[in-house]
C-alpha cells in the first residue's frame, strides 16, 4: 500500500478553536501542500467563516459535527479546560490530535488523555512552536557535540507583561481564573521553556522548588510572577521563571567550555572553546565571545520552514514516522508543573515522580526515578 508520501495524498484537518493564536493555523493548513483545512469550528470567533473562505473548509456547527467530518487530524486551541474532553471525543471518533500546550489543567487529566490516546490506537501530539526555530536546533546539535563543554545549568525567563493588558477584561475571562488556567502565568508561559529545557538536555526533571507570588494584577486570580529551580535527572540544575506582570525572553545555558544566551527571540551571543556551523548560528572564533544578531524565530504560519511543528505534523501522519512532541513528553511537563505548584503552595522541596522516560520517538525508554 502506498504511504501518503507515496500516493501525493494529503491530510484532511479541522480546526477546533480557530479566533486566538489559531487564526495564524489556517493559511498553514490551507497552503502546504500536504495538507487540505477540511473544517473549522469557533462558537464564538466571527471571523472563523473569512477563514474557511481564504483558506479552505466548511465551518462546522458543533465540536461533534467538527469531529464527525470527513477528516484525519484535529488541531485543538481552544481555552485549556476545553482541552481533555475535546481531545478525548476526537480520539475516540478516530481522529489524530495536535494539541496545544498546557496539555490539560491537572496533572490527574493529562494522565487520562494519555490513557484514552493509548487506547484509541491514534496519535496525540502536543504543539510547542520554540521547536519551530532553527536557533534551538542547532542549541541542542551543540549540546549534543559538546561544543559548550559538560552542561551544568540553564536559565530560562518569558515574561510578557499582558497581566497588565487583561485589566479591563471581563470577569469570565479565561486566563483570570486559577482552575481555568492550570495555575496562573507560569502554567502558561513556563511550560515552553520547561519542555523546550528537558529536550535541549534530553533529560526529565525530576525535582524542583518553586516561589509563585501575585505582585501586580490582582484581577487575576493566579501567579502573575513565579520562578523553580529545577534539577534534571542528570544532575543539572536550571531556573524556570514566567510572568505576567512583566516583560523580557531569555534563555541561557552554560557548560564547561562555554555559555550561550538568547534573548528576546532574536539575539544570540555565545562564547566557547571550539567553532560551531549550524543552520541558524555560525560560530567560527572559538574563543572569543560573538553577538549574532536578528536571529528571529520564523512566524508560525511559515509552511516553508522545514521545523515548522504544524508541517512536522503533517508530515508525520502520512509518512507514519514519530511526532516530535509525543503525549507523553506533555504529561511529563504536567508533572513538573504540578510538582512546582505544590512546592510554592507549600514552600518544600517536591519530587517528581518519573516512572518512565518518554524518548523522543515517543517510546518507553527506561525508569529514571
Ligand atoms: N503555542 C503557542 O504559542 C500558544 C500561544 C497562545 C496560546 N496557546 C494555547 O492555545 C490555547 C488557546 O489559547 P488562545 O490564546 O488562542 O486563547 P483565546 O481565548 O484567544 O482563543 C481561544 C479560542 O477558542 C474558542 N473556543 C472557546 N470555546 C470553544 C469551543 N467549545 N469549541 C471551539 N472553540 C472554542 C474561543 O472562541 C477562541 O476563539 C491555549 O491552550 C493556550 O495555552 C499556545
Amino acid at each position: 500500500m502506498a504511504t501518503g508520501a507515496e500516493s501525493g495524498r494529503r491530510l484532511r484537518v479541522g480546526l477546533l478553536g480557530t479566533g486566538g493564536v489559531a487564526s495564524k493555523y489556517a493559511a498553514l493548513y490551507g497552503e502546504y501542500p500536504r495538507s487540505l483545512l477540511v473544517a473549522l469550528h469557533d462558537p464564538f470567533d466571527p471571523g472563523a467563516g473569512e477563514l474557511a473562505a481564504r483558506f479552505g473548509g466548511r465551518v462546522a456547527a458543533s465540536v461533534e459535527d467538527l469531529i464527525a467530518s470527513d477528516i484525519d487530524a484535529v488541531v485543538i486551541s481552544t481555552p485549556n479546560p476545553l482541552h481533555l474532553a475535546q481531545a478525548s471525543a476526537a480520539l475516540k471518533a478516530g481522529r489524530h490530535v495536535l494539541l496545544q500546550k498546557p496539555m490539560t489543567v491537572t496533572l490527574a487529566q493529562a494522565e487520562e488523555l494519555e490513557r484514552v490516546a493509548e487506547d484509541s490506537g491514534k496519535v496525540l501530539a502536543l504543539y510547542m512552536n520554540s521547536l519551530d526555530n532553527p536557533v534551538f536546533r542547532d542549541l541542542r546539535r551543540m549540546i549534543t557535540e559538546g561544543v559548550l563543554g559538560k552542561v551544568g545549568s540553564i536559565n530560562c525567563k518569558l515574561a510578557n507583561g499582558m497581566g497588565h493588558v487583561w485589566r479591563n477584561r471581563p470577569a469570565n475571562f479565561w486566563r483570570g481564573s486559577r482552575a481555568a488556567v492550570g495555575g496562573g502565568s507560569f502554567a502558561m508561559l513556563a511550560c515552553h521553556y520547561l519542555n523546550l529545557a528537558q529536550w535541549l538536555l534530553d533529560q526529565p526533571i525530576i525535582r524542583t522548588t518553586a516561589i509563585g507570588t501575585n505582585l501586580m494584577c490582582d484581577h487575576i486570580e493566579g501567579d502573575d510572577l513565579m520562578s523553580a529551580i529545577v534539577e534534571f535527572a542528570g544532575g543539572e540544575l536550571g531556573v524556570i521563571e514566567a510572568a505576567w506582570c512583566v516583560k523580557g525572553e531569555q534563555m541561557s545555558l552554560h557548560g564547561s567550555a562555554g555559555s550561550f544566551a538568547y534573548i528576546d527571540n532574536s539575539v544570540v551571543t555565545m562564547k566557547a572553546d571550539s567553532p560551531f556551523i549550524g543552520e541558524a548560528i555560525r560560530y567560527e572564533t572559538p574563543g572569543t565571545r560573538v553577538v549574532l544578531d536578528g536571529l528571529l524565530a520564523p512566524a508560525m504560519s511559515d509552511w516553508t520552514n522545514p521545523y515548522n511543528q504544524h508541517r512536522c505534523f503533517v508530515d508525520a501522519m502520512l509518512d507514519g514516522t514519530p511526532v516530535p512532541m509525543p503525549a507523553g513528553k506533555g504529561v511529563q511537563d504536567m508533572r513538573v508543573l504540578d510538582a512546582a505548584y505544590r512546592s510554592s503552595a507549600g514552600a518544600v522541596h517536591v519530587a517528581v515522580h518519573v516512572a518512565i522516560h518518554v524518548a523522543d520517538d515517543g517510546a518507553v525508554a527506561e525508569a529514571v526515578a
